[in-house]
């Protein structure tokens, strides 16, 4: 049977990732886990230095955190220690949670991207409330620009003017190809990337798939498109890193999926329409406009409101994938939490 450890990586694994890349490792040794960047899984050109893939990191790891707590178990996280062989997330687990997770354990398998149409309907001031407050990091602030405002308008330029960037650079548009799984069959069989489905298109084979990505699909449409989604939702929430490192960036990764969850639980749904984070000259005039700090960036910005349908579920690959299963020195894997426990822990 799988050690209490073990059975945190299912929910651990639910975590979003950029392009659903879901570029983690684990292993899982004693009471402690560690979660490894897979390099092999970046996106070198719409995430050049990794800062999306360490904040998907940053979102396992906090999935991970709200499962254990839910299980009764406290943990102490350690961001790439020292004395470890290969950069890593720590956890160290013990008995004793000091918090109920309840509702956010119960948001994990609810919580998708929702790239659809929204109803408009505004956020209540205490729901709003509630999201921001599910940060639990002082190194990350969260700036809300409520739909309708007129503070929202420079960043509905912005969003436009990255998405046409974006989709006039022949190298995005391929790595983005490379990554949507078109059919049922690449869906099953590859249980990661974009699946056409939650991307709100149709099933169709690949070739066809390719032929519309570069052929029929316009910078100016996208925009067009990404600025109506926003006008539909209630709320921009931009995710701003007080500096830009790999610690800040797993940190920004906790704090969006605390936020998420939060959202899930109360009915919120989410989108990612990040572009401006994306493209680093247009981050920086962001940064600018937004009177930001030296060093600090504004790492993710993301849509909510109350979506009219839930799309189908993003696939992942099953958790022998992701998982090593020799401790560090090579025993085999042994957790004392589980020794001491004698009931079931998932039900
Ligand atoms: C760091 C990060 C960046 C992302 N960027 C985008 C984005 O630019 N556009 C988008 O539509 N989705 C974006 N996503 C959402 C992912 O595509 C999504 O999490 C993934 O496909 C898995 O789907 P799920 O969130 O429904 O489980 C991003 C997610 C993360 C964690």
């Amino acid at each position: 049977m799988d050690s209490i450890a073990e059975q945190l990586i299912p929910f651990a694994v639910r975590a979003p990732s950029g392009h659903n890349t879901q570029p983690w490792q684990f292993s899982v040794n004693q009471d402690s886990i560690r979660i490894f960047p897979d390099l092999t899984r970046r996106l070198p050109v719409v995430d050049p230095d990794d800062h999306a893939l360490y904040i998907s990191l940053g979102c396992a790891l906090e999935n991970l955190l709200v499962a254990a707590a839910h299980q009764g178990l406290a943990a102490s996280v350690e961001s790439f220690p020292a004395d470890e062989p290969e950069p890593c997330l720590r956890i160290q687990l013990s008995e004793g949670a000091d918090e109920d997770t309840d509702a956010l354990f119960r948001a994990i398998p609810e919580r998708q991207s929702n790239r659809g149409t929204y109803d408009g309907r505004a956020i209540d001031a205490s729901d709003l409330t509630a999201m921001l407050e599910a940060n639990g990091c002082d190194s990350v602030q969260i700036r809300p620009f409520r739909v309708g405002d007129p503070d929202i308008e420079p960043l509905i330029d912005f969003v436009r003017e990255a998405n046409i960037v974006q989709f006039s650079d022949p190298a995005f548009v391929a790595e983005l190809v490379s990554w949507i799984r078109f059919s049922r069959r690449e869906v099953s069989t590859r249980q990661d990337g974009l699946a056409a489905a939650a991307l709100g298109f149709p099933a169709v084979p690949r070739w066809l798939g390719r032929w519309i990505m570069t052929r029929l699909v316009k910078p100016e449409g996208e925009a067009d498109r990404q600025e109506k989604a926003i006008r539909q939702s209630s709320l921009l929430l931009l995710f701003i890193a007080r500096e830009h490192d790999q610690r800040h960036w797993v940190d920004v990764g906790r704090s969006f999926e605390r936020v998420v969850l939060t959202a899930t639980s109360l009915g919120i749904a989410h989108a990612h329409v990040n572009m401006p984070c994306e493209v680093e000259p247009i981050r920086r005039r962001l940064a600018a406009h937004l009177g930001l700090n030296a060093g600090e960036q504004p790492l993710l910005l993301i849509r909510l409101g109350y979506a009219r349908k839930r799309l189908p579920a993003s696939p992942r690959r099953p958790v022998d994938r992701v998982l090593r299963r020799t401790s560090c020195n090579g025993d085999s894997v042994h957790c004392s939490i589980q020794r001491k426990r004698s009931h079931a822990v998932f039900d």
